[in-house]
């Protein structure tokens, strides 16, 4: 199979208990270059502990994963970053007490390390002024990246996040309703941005309740019920009230 084709990330049975609770029921998903697949369902429909096991945050009770053709287990979201998987966290996860620039290159000590040895002054200001460079290109407008991300609105911690992976996401970025606390003119750019990155060939899963952005954006759509992905959906083809039905399980029930 060549380059283009061949998924880059392919999941085959993942389940997850969580004791009683059966938040992921033998879950299918294959993930091909550039594409953008949008990942819709209901509140605790699954979706977020799937992102947690393509990210490596959370640990699956079952299943598979492929990774560029290679089997892989995830040990750790850092193990997930170096494979080049980045994530966009529902809960937002910047850290409040440092400096935004460092929050871009939270998780990644290590390339700071290698580069800062004697120097280490020069690295920080290396690391401010390509944070600096990095949001610019987003044109998300936050201020300095020498404040706090304390100082930031939800939106714009939002933004942060979304322009750390789409900066560091080389194989795969993972986005958990990037846009949910952002304005009308921020989730136009995170859109664009998602339209960049996939250009780039790196596929992006998105999560999001907004359906008319997500037909907008995305060239697939899974749907999530109760743990299963019961639909892979053209979003051009279909209408919102079809995918609707798909999310509340009345397409389900109109199938037996
Ligand atoms: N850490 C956890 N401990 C116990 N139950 C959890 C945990 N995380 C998620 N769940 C449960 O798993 C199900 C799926 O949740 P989630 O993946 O967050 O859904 P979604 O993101 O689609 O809203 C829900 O019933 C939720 O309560
Ligand atoms: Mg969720």
């Amino acid at each position: 199979m060549d380059e283009q084709s061949r998924p880059v990330l392919r999941v085959e049975g993942v389940t997850k208990h969580y004791g009683h609770v059966q938040a992921l029921r033998g879950v299918d998903l294959e993930i091909r270059p550039g594409e953008v697949v949008g990942l819709v369902g209901d509140n605790g429909a699954g979706k977020s502990t799937l992102v947690g096991v393509l990210s490596g945050a959370t640990v699956p009770t079952e299943g598979r994963m492929e990774f560029e053709g290679e089997d892989v287990v995830l040990s750790s979201p850092s193990h997930a970053r170096s494979l080049g998987i980045e994530t966009v966290y529902q809960d937002l996860a910047l850290a409040l007490d440092i400096p935004i620039w460092a929050n871009l290159y939270l998780g990644r000590e290590q390339r700071a390390k290698g580069i800062a040895g004697a120097l280490g002054w020069l690295d920080r200001k290396r690391m401010i002024r390509e944070a600096e460079a990095e949001l610019r290109a987003t044109r998300i407008r936050i201020g300095s990246v020498r404040s706090r991300a304390s100082a930031l609105s939800g939106g714009q911690r939002q933004a942060i996040a979304v322009a750390r992976s789409v900066s560091w996401g080389s194989k795969l970025v993972l986005m958990d309703e990037p846009t949910a606390a952002l304005g009308v003119e921020q989730q136009h750019r995170v859109g664009e941005l998602i339209g960049s990155v996939a250009e780039r060939g790196v596929p992006v899963l998105l999560i999001s309740h907004n359906l008319p952005q997500v037909r907008e954006l995305c060239d697939r759509v899974l749907v999530m019920y109760r743990g299963r992905i019961v639909a892979d959906l053209d979003p051009k083809r279909e209408s919102v009230e079809t995918i609707i039905g798909w999310i509340t399980g009345a397409a389900l029930e109109e199938q037996r």
